[in-house]
């Protein structure tokens, strides 16, 4: 793909950084180690966005495990694999790999049964995976997938110097590889030299957080350091983000329109009741998810 440059945008009044999170060490699928960025407790503050998990490891034995067979209904993934590949196969019969730079989008919708196993037996695996809400009334649409290449995700550069991929939404009249009506989706990957700047306009309802996995940033004066979450205020005034380097550094911007429906969480199950958990995990059992 040729990538433009641009000039970039500004903002008239960034937003300031409301909380850095750590993020927690957790285990998961069958023993992959990963940094759970966005959790549950987090999930109203950040709606319609439900989980952030962030892998990085160039020890086999941290993911080579990977996550087999496993449902999902109510809310769509999104897989970014930075380095590494790592295949899945669904109930539908959808196969497909992500290699470097590529991209996994899939709808749960009323349910699929997947698993997602790392291709390699060593070297560098890292990436990202986030959880999209649905809004109730497509909790219980037809399942969907695609799998994104490396050379699909557009890609611009500003006059600033910043690279940027646009997996979701558009950034500086860039259209990202997948766009959602509900939810407004954007996610960004941002490459930075140190001292660059990078302003994106975000309208001031949407919930939006970074996340550092190279080098370290400042919001609003404030730094972000490795490997940690910024969310960001939302300010009625304030009308986008603006992120400088501190140094060589590369985040991903993620920002959404909030759903304000009620959340019900089981694992990997997300719909709006108790009662649709208890179907959903009825549906599992008797083999109707992803039949
Ligand atoms: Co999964």
């Amino acid at each position: 793909m040729t990538q433009q440059t641009v000039k970039a945008q500004s903002v008239r009044m960034a937003r300031g950084v409301e909380r850095v999170i750590n993020g927690q060490a957790v285990t998961d699928g069958a023993g992959v180690k990963i940094k759970r960025v966005l959790t549950q407790p987090l999930q109203r503050r950040l709606d319609p966005f439900l989980m952030l998990d962030a892998f990085g490891s160039d020890k086999p034995g941290d993911y080579i495990a990977g996550f087999p067979e496993h449902p999902h209904r109510g809310f769509e993934t999104v897989s970014y694999m930075i380095h590494g590949s790592m295949r899945h196969k669904d109930s539908a019969g959808n196969e497909g790999l992500i290699t470097d730079g590529g991209v996994q989008w899939m709808t749960a919708g009323r349910g699929v049964a997947h698993s997602e196993m790392p291709e390699q037996t060593d070297g560098l695996m890292e990436g990202f995976q986030l959880w999209l809400n649905l809004p109730a009334r497509d909790k219980m649409s037809a399942p969907w997938y695609r799998d994104i290449p490396s050379e699909q995700v557009p890609q611009f550069a500003t006059d600033q110097g910043a690279t940027v991929r646009v997996i979701a939404g558009v950034s500086h009249g860039v259209q990202g590889a997948v766009q959602r009506a509900a939810t407004e989706p954007i996610y960004l990957d941002i490459s930075l030299p140190a001292n660059a700047v990078f302003e994106q306009s975000l309208p001031p309802g949407h919930n939006a957080f970074i996340y550092v996995f190279r080098g370290q940033v400042a919001v609003d004066q404030q730094d972000v350091p490795l490997q940690r979450m910024a969310i960001l205020a939302n300010s009625p005034d304030a009308d986008g983000v603006r992120i400088v380097a501190s140094q060589d550094s590369r985040v991903i911007l993620v920002a959404g329109r909030p759903l304000g429906e009620p959340i019900a969480q089981y694992g990997p199950f997300v719909m709006n009741t108790q009662e649709e958990l208890v179907q959903a995990v009825e549906d599992f059992r008797a083999g109707r998810l992803g039949a």
